[in-house]
């Protein structure tokens, strides 16, 4: 196991953004080190209960040994959060009282040696959160063209000097670890000196890239809302422009009554809010914070409540649960009272 830690960001605001109460249900969508996680089951304990989901099967390991103390008001999965829904289903656990993503790499997983995250340490080019994904670093490094890297440096990293990188890469190729990738990223770009790392942009993009992270965010977020019940919170932390873009852009659409493009003379599109938003503003973490976990910097929490009853399509499902009665729905089945009153918003 590792010898790293993992401190959590933005806990105390995350903890309120939720609203944590005692008996709710809560879902972890990334779960890393259990920092968050822990947190959560001590606000909603007694009788809170916590999902908690992580890609990465180390993750799951350390979390479990950490969060031994709640071992029997948790239920902890190994999947990719892209498969959130059907994993609710599956488990029934839903409808849920707060469900929360806290993006990115942990610690653990940036500082250990072997998984080709960091470009301080010299590493197989991997990158992938799970073991069970084929495609590798180095496979898009040494298979992709030339534009097709330069696109994905330029879209996912953006990088100004993506073009130069690209090349460089290519010419430099078989590119197997992250020492020599770094080393072909400072020959594109020079003596370049700047505040960040000349690497960094480059790396974020290939595992933005070998992860899908944008796209299996997008599709999450939306089966999240879903999920939720009536007054149920949703809360991301996210850690770069992209991913907060995502963010803030599902927040903002889904807290509107009318999505029609300005100036359209009357509403055609029929849409209705589902979510209110929290804050104002976003949050992010105080001087102090970022003092004692630099890590913590470029965090933004954003936040929203579920101000409608659960969809249809949810309902259905639920009758089909109670019908069917699936196996894996052994687990901690709630009253059924508490599932009703939190689909239908009954006091
Ligand atoms: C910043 S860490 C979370 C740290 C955690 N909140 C804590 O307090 O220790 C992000 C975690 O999310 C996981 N993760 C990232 N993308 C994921 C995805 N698509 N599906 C599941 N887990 C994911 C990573 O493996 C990592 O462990």
């Amino acid at each position: 196991m590792s010898a790293f830690v993992h401190i959590p960001v933005l806990v105390k605001e995350a903890i309120e953004a939720l609203g944590v109460q005692p008996g709710g249900r809560y879902i972890d969508c990334t779960l890393g080190g259990g920092g968050h996680a822990a947190a959560i089951l001590e606000h909603s304990s007694p009788g809170g209960q916590l999902l908690g989901i992580d890609a990465d099967p180390e993750a799951i390991k350390i979390a479990e040994a950490k969060l031994q103390a709640y071992r029997d008001s948790i239920l902890l999965i190994n999947e990719n959060f892209v498969n959130l829904q059907a994993i609710c289903i599956k488990y029934d656990f839903y409808p849920v009282h707060g469900i929360l993503f806290d993006l990115g790499l942990s610690s653990i997983q940036l500082n250990g040696n072997s998984r080709g995250f960091s470009f301080q340490h010299n590493a197989p080019l991997d990158m992938r959160l799970s073991p069970s994904q084929e495609i590798t670093a180095a496979d898009i490094v040494n298979t992709s063209s030339e534009a097709e890297l330069a696109h994905i440096i330029e879209t996912y990293g953006e990088e100004a000097y993506s073009h130069q990188i690209a090349r460089r890469i290519v010419q430099e190729r078989p590119v197997e670890t992250t020492l020599q990738l770094v080393r072909a990223i400072k020959r594109a770009v020079g003596g370049r000196k700047g505040r960040i790392h000349p690497a960094t942009k480059t790396f974020q993009a290939l595992r933005i890239a070998v992860n899908h992270e944008l796209d299996h965010l997008e599709a999450a977020l939306k089966q999240a809302i879903n999920l939720l019940g009536f007054e149920g919170r949703l809360v991301v932390i996210s850690y770069n422009s992209l991913e907060d873009r995502i963010v803030k852009q599902l927040m903002q659409r889904e807290s509107k009554d009318c999505i029609c493009p300005p100036g359209t003379p009357t509403c055609i599109c029929g849409h209705t809010a589902c979510l209110r938003l929290i804050h104002k503003r976003v949050i992010t973490p105080s001087p102090t914070e970022v003092q004692l976990n630099p890590r913590s910097r470029s965090a933004k929490l954003r936040a929203a409540e579920r101000i409608t009853t659960q969809d249809e399509s949810f309902q259905v499902a639920e009758k089909l649960n109670f019908l069917v009665g699936i196996e894996a729905n052994g687990w901690r089945r709630p009253a059924m009272l508490m599932k009703l009153r939190m689909a239908f918003s009954l006091p």
